[in-house]
């Protein structure tokens, strides 16, 4: 049942070019230039006439909505505000009917994500769940949805899971800003091809398995690890990092690269592995002199960067290389190195990968 890996987790790791072509499928008409998606095209004035989007979720899938937060706002010019269900409940918020509200959930069982859901349908907003168990009680209590159809999730620290909630979120942010007219057609077409292309490239960042688990062997004893990142991969950062503190207990924490010095640059010696994501787009510039920060005070840096990059080598420890991409859908690249490396750690420290300790699948109580 494990497809002869040793783990779940692992398994679908490398499940996910195959998930996230599952996603896509019959949705993302690249040749065309279309993305066919009933919960939205039935509901678009929904979405067009939304003031805002609030996304409430927990834990990865709060991540998946931060990385949606990005690219809603970036690519179809709606306001996005990213809420832990948990505290959206309880913060009597300001939800009106020219709401959306977007839960995301792999179990779709969250306890927290449930009444969310529930408090934003009593304000009068439209719900929309993106989900993977089909026929799961956020699927059924949402007004309408799409599935991630990553399959299966067994292991207890999410991944595929969360690369296919990304291109569901994707394909939502890209359809919206089709029909708001917010996005140029060839930026709109480039988009289609490149995502398209998305589960190759996955599978080529799988191939540096072998280089990370060096990289693993070298760090598994550090005792406090931090994951920065700028901009989209920003959320990356973070759930990198609560990677790492699921299944190999070691204490992490993710930050945007700029915060880095107004508090945790003081953790910073040569004891502290900081993993940064420095691709070549976006804040690439600003990453390189944050990464320069963190050498003057001899932190261990571990740089994820584009295939080829020059200058991140020249001042990391260890650099792990992803294929090129758009800006946009470099989290789906970015965090595959992040997995493997969480993976590696913790199978190193003899550690209960697929089912973490204190950890279930999914939180159906508050
Ligand atoms: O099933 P959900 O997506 O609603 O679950 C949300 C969180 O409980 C879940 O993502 C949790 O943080 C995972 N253990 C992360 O690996």
């Amino acid at each position: 049942e494990k497809g002869g890996y040793e783990h779940f987790m692992l398994k679908e790791i490398h499940e996910q070019p195959d998930a996230i072509r599952d996603t896509y499928r019959g949705r993302l008409l690249a040749k065309e230039g279309i993305i066919k998606m009933s919960g939205i095209d039935d509901n678009i004035e929904k979405f067009t006439n939304a003031d805002k989007i609030t996304i409430v979720a927990c834990g990865t899938s709060w991540h998946a909505g931060l990385v949606a937060e990005y690219i809603f706002e970036d690519l179809a010019r709606i306001p996005v505000e990213v809420e832990y269900a948990s505290e959206f409940r309880y913060r009597n918020p300001v939800i009106t009917n020219k709401d959306v509200v977007i839960a995301i959930s792999q179990s779709g069982e969250t306890a927290d994500t449930l009444a969310a859901i529930k408090l934003a349908k009593q304000n009068g907003a439209f719900v929309f769940g993106v989900c993977n168990v089909v026929g799961s009680s956020i699927a059924r209590e949402t007004h309408a949805g799409a599935y991630t159809h990553a399959g299966p999730e067994i292991g207890v620290a999410s991944t595929k899971a969360f690369t296919t909630q990304i291109t569901v979120l994707t394909l939502i942010a890209l359809k919206l800003a089709k029909v708001k007219g917010k996005i140029s057609n060839s930026n709109y077409h480039y988009h289609l091809q490149e995502l398209e292309l998305i589960p190759e490239k996955v599978q080529k960042a799988l191939q540096s398995d072998q280089h990370i688990q060096n990289v693993a062997k070298t760090y598994k004893d550090a005792k406090n690890c931090l994951y920065l990142g700028r901009g989209y991969n920003f959320p990356v950062a973070l759930e990198g990092a609560l990677k790492l503190k699921e299944i190999s207990y070691i204490h992490a924490e993710g930050y945007p690269a700029a915060e880095m010095k107004h508090g945790p640059i003081a953790l910073i010696d040569e004891q502290m592995p900081v993993f940064v994501i420095a691709t070549n787009k976006g804040h690439y510039e600003k990453v390189v002199s944050n990464i320069e920060e963190i050498k003057s005070r001899a932190g261990k840096i571990i740089g994820i960067v584009t295939e080829g990059d020059a200058n991140v080598k020249n001042l990391a420890d260890h650099i792990i290389e992803v294929p090129e991409t758009l800006e946009s859908l470099t989290p789906l690249l970015t965090t595959i190195p992040l997995q493997l490396l969480s993976y590696h750690i913790a199978v190193m420290l003899n550690k209960n990968v697929d089912q973490p300790r204190n950890l279930a699948k999914s939180v159906t109580v508050e």
